[in-house]
């Protein structure tokens, strides 16, 4: 039954824009939104804190399979809050050492087939927009819309220094285009799953536009395959959204 519920499967590296896409388009269409990379985020955060290390494969893949974890959306709609064992952690999980051990348990095949269903689950009515590394690969490889949003790493590294910043972590530019630089090595690199556009995946390089114009783009290739919701739901969510910005 969930094969006919629509996928937009959004990939790319760190930076692209895929979180605040994925993000507006998932509101604009009144779909769910899976943030797969926090899931990830969330498994080396606890990981850390239960002195795992990156090879302990089998004890990862138990701890994957059951990580207590859920997403709910914030009063007002407009973010995700990441849920963990009763406690918020959507702050604590950007920092780079999250990002960076996420990276490195994610190249692990057996941590990846444990979190494999639980992606699967959110493919739910009326549709789901995937945020991630292989969401058109191998996650939703029916989805009927493949997007790979990509962008030079000297301006994903301007984002993220911008993102982390405002959000309070001190990180120099230099040092988070090293950092990213390695992690979109490994995430190429890796055996399972690499990081690399499905062969029927359209492929937008954002360096020069800004979020808006990036959404316009996937909402015309939505529109032109006929999976966009009808305009007045659009414009119930749309006068929600107005409500809360009051
Ligand atoms: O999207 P992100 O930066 O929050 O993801 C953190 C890491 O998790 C990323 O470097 C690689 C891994 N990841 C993955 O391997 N597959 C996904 N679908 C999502 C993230």
């Amino acid at each position: 039954m969930s094969d006919d519920v629509p996928v937009i499967a959004v990939d790319g590296p760190v930076g692209a824009g895929k979180g605040a896409v994925c993000f507006r388009v998932a509101a604009r269409l009144g779909f769910h939104l899976l943030d797969s990379g926090a899931i990830y985020r969330v498994l080396a955060l606890a990981s850390l804190r239960r002195g795992l290390n990156p090879g302990d494969s089998r004890p990862l893949a138990r701890l994957a399979a059951g990580l207590d974890l859920h997403f709910e959306r914030s009063e007002c709609g407009d973010s995700l809050r990441v849920i963990f064992e009763g406690e918020e952690v959507g702050v604590l999980i950007r920092d780079e050492r999250c990002g960076q051990r996420a990276s490195t348990l994610a190249a692990d095949a057996s941590v990846r087939l444990a979190v494999l269903e639980r992606q699967r689950a959110y493919r739910r009515p009326p549709g789901l927009v995937a945020d991630g590394r292989d969401m058109g690969t191998v996650v939703f490889p029916d989805a009927p819309l493949k997007v790979f949003l990509t962008a030079s790493v000297e301006e994903r590294a301007r984002r993220r220094h911008k993102q982390l910043v405002a959000k309070g972590f001190g990180v120099s530019l230099a040092h988070l285009l090293g950092e990213i630089s390695q992690r979109d090595k490994r995430d190429q690199e890796r055996p399972a799953a690499p990081l690399r556009p499905a062969g029927d995946a359209i492929v937008i390089d954002t360096t020069h536009h800004g979020i808006e114009t990036v959404v316009e783009m996937v909402m015309d290739a939505i529109e032109s395959r006929g999976l966009r919701r009808s305009r007045g739901r659009r414009q119930d969510l749309q006068s929600e959204t107005d409500k809360c910005a009051r």
